[in-house]
């Protein structure tokens, strides 16, 4: 796929199967991931891949995230909670990692930078012809995910990156007119 067409169709897959990428396709991701722009190359970044029992304990942190909330959750409501990673093989949670005495690079930055490894993701997962959706929902701001995950108080979670193989056909591609959102000086 040439790199302009990437650009132009990349697309977002719910529906994903087993098996998670290989090692050496997440090398490639991950390469990609750290060519993200970066100020002052602070690689204000973290990843975290779940895969297998991983995925379960992230669960359970889920779980764990809606008792919290309400002591009184039923065991349904846990339940689905629980299985909330269970929809791919593979997770890899983005984390910007904010150096917050930086002077020269505002938070805003380095968050964006995070984002920025995080669509090198999902550029790269495309690429390769796996199915890839980046996910927050509520457990992306939770503290207690946040806790069990290892957050310091400054940092982000940028997103939770569900991988694996397509479990179906991407979308059609919206049709958006760059005149819509683009203003010219000249
Ligand atoms: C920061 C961020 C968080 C997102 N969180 C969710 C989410 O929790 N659930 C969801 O269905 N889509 C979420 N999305 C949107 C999807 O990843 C996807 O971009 C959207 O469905 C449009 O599909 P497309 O990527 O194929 O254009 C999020 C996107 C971003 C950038």
């Amino acid at each position: 796929m040439d790199a302009m067409t990437l650009l132009h169709e990349r697309g977002s897959m719910g529906k994903l199967t087993g098996p998670a990428p290989s090692a050496e396709q997440l090398d490639a991701l991950y390469r990609a991931a750290l060519r993200a722009p970066d100020h002052k190359e602070l690689r204000p970044w973290r990843f975290v891949e779940f895969s297998g029992a991983g995925l379960e304990r992230l669960g359970e942190l889920f779980a764990e995230a809606e008792f919290h909330e309400d002591p009184h959750i039923d065991d349904a409501a846990l339940n689905a909670a629980r299985k909330k990673p269970l929809r791919a093989p593979m997770i890899i949670a983005v984390i910007a990692r904010v150096m917050p005495d930086e002077p020269k690079v505002p938070r805003v930055e380095q968050v964006l930078s995070a984002g920025c490894a995080a669509h090198g993701l999902l550029l790269a997962a495309h690429a390769q012809g796996l199915g890839v959706m980046w996910r927050t929902g509520r457990y992306a701001f939770d503290p207690t995910v946040r806790k069990g995950l290892g957050l310091d108080e400054q940092d982000e979670l940028v997103g939770f990156i569900y991988l694996g193989q397509l479990g179906g056909r991407h979308r059609s591609l919206p049709e958006h007119d760059p005149a819509d959102f683009v203003e010219r000086w000249s």
